[in-house]
């Protein structure tokens, strides 16, 4: 299955059409009017960037719209810094819990959209630089069942899996929000935004977690702290309607995202001998080639064998472990972020989207056994969020959770 450029950048069309073509739809109305109906899918299939983990700054100046069929948080590109925000909401009875939740995401729509847009109302946020803020929301599999929300029946709490050290007061959460911008300052100022609108309507802050890119030229793929270039097998448009976005239905625009706080012993594995880090991993270190391969984005072949009947990429490989050949080819879309809170405790924010959550949870069971990478991992934290469609410009993100 061929797979896309990972985290380039589109090259094929500039990022002022793209940006431009979408503002032009948007500004039609009509297209949003449609509520989620055939235009506003257009909408989404004409934004290249979709299923696209690019970095680097589009070299158009334009704000990148809150409002679309599908959230801004997963469609637009990867920005270079992310905050994480997890919220609990309290127990009440489910029919004041259900109103809570309302106000909350209607609290949470229009704190955002106000943010993201082009003329944002906190005079913090106007610079004369455009912060290309970029938003999702979801909620937790315990608050959808504690209140029978409609949500994708495929949703639900992860197992636990071998190996797992879980900081409880880290993970999980009744409703989730993360906020990506090309900056530290925009990050920590709509995140208090965002802390202040969903307190005021009921919510309890529960988590919080930021996270940053290197710095990476538009086209190539970033790294994380293990040096690897980390990103690059990642469904293409048409595997990512598959396999990334919800059945045909309600949640057609909706998506599950898996968060692992992952941290990593990046002195341990530097140590390691010359070569072995390419082997632990299936792919050269300096330019993250396959072992099989010529190219980057050549697809591992895990079937390749050396003259001595041994795997080219070796059995306790990552990527061979984590082959979507193993999975009849579902392929999730990650967009992870590094993390570092002190000289003991750095890693990746493993954030990956996919329709079904059990996809992850086949390719952890698998990583867990035998990943070659595991003396060097230790999960720490753990959520799973079912990530709502869009909101149109009258509307109010979470409307399809109550039909
Ligand atoms: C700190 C932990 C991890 C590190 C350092 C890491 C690193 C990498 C690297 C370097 C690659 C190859 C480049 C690429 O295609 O992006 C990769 C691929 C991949 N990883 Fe991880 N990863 C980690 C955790 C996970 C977890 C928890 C999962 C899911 C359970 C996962 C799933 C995948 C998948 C699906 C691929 C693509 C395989 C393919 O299609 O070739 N990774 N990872």
């Amino acid at each position: 299955m061929p797979t896309e450029q990972g985290n380039a950048q589109d090259s094929s069309r500039p990022a002022a059409t793209r940006f431009g073509r979408r503002r032009a739809l948007l500004a039609g109305g009509a297209v949003l009017a449609a509520g989620m109906g055939a235009a506003a899918d257009e909408l989404v299939r004409d934004d290249r960037t979709v299923g696209r983990a690019a970095t680097g700054a589009p070299s158009a100046e334009t704000a990148t719209p809150f409002h679309g069929a599908r959230q801004a948080g997963v469609t637009a590109p990867q920005q270079p810094a992310t905050h994480l925000l997890s919220f609990d909401l309290p127990k009440v009875s489910a029919a004041t819990d259900r109103k809570t939740l309302r106000g909350v995401l209607g609290a949470l729509t229009r704190t955002l959209a106000a943010a993201a847009s082009a003329a944002p109302p906190d005079p913090r946020l106007q610079s004369g630089g455009v912060s290309r803020l970029a938003s999702l929301v979801g909620i937790g599999p315990a608050l959808a069942a504690r209140l029978g929300l409609n949500v994708p029946a495929s949703f639900g709490e992860l197992p636990s899996f071998p190996g797992d050290r879980l900081d409880p007061q880290r993970s999980n959460g009744d409703l989730f929000v993360q906020l990506c911008a090309a900056d530290r300052w925009t990050l920590t100022i709509v995140a208090e935004l965002v802390g202040a609108a969903a307190h005021a309507a009921g919510a309890v802050p529960r988590w919080t977690q930021s996270g940053f890119l290197p710095h990476t030229p538009p086209g190539t793929t970033p790294r994380n702290l293990f040096g690897s270039k980390d990103g690059i097998a990642n469904p293409d448009r048409a595997a990512a309607e598959r396999w990334v976005w919800g059945p045909t239905g309600a949640h057609r625009n909706g998506t599950v995202l898996v968060y692992r706080r992952i941290r990593m012993d990046v002195a341990a594995f530097a140590a390691l001998p010359e070569g072995e880090h390419d082997r632990v991993i299936g792919r050269r270190a300096r330019d993250g080639v396959p072992l099989s391969g010529t190219a980057e984005h050549d697809e591992p072949d895990i079937y390749a064998k050396n003259p001595d009947g041994s795997y080219v990429i070796p059995a306790t490989a990552h990527v061979r472990l984590a082959s979507p050949r193993f999975d009849a080819g579902a392929r999730m879309l990650r967009r992870s972020y590094s993390y570092d809170d002190g000289p003991t405790d750095r890693g990746l924010l493993f954030c990956a989207f996919m329709r079904d959550p059990g996809q992850f949870t086949r390719v952890q069971n698998r990583l867990a056994a035998r990943d070659a990478l595991n003396p060097f991992l230790q999960h720490r934290a753990s959520a799973v969020v079912y990530v709502l469609p869009g909101a149109a410009p009258a509307g109010t993100l979470g409307e399809q959770l109550w039909t």
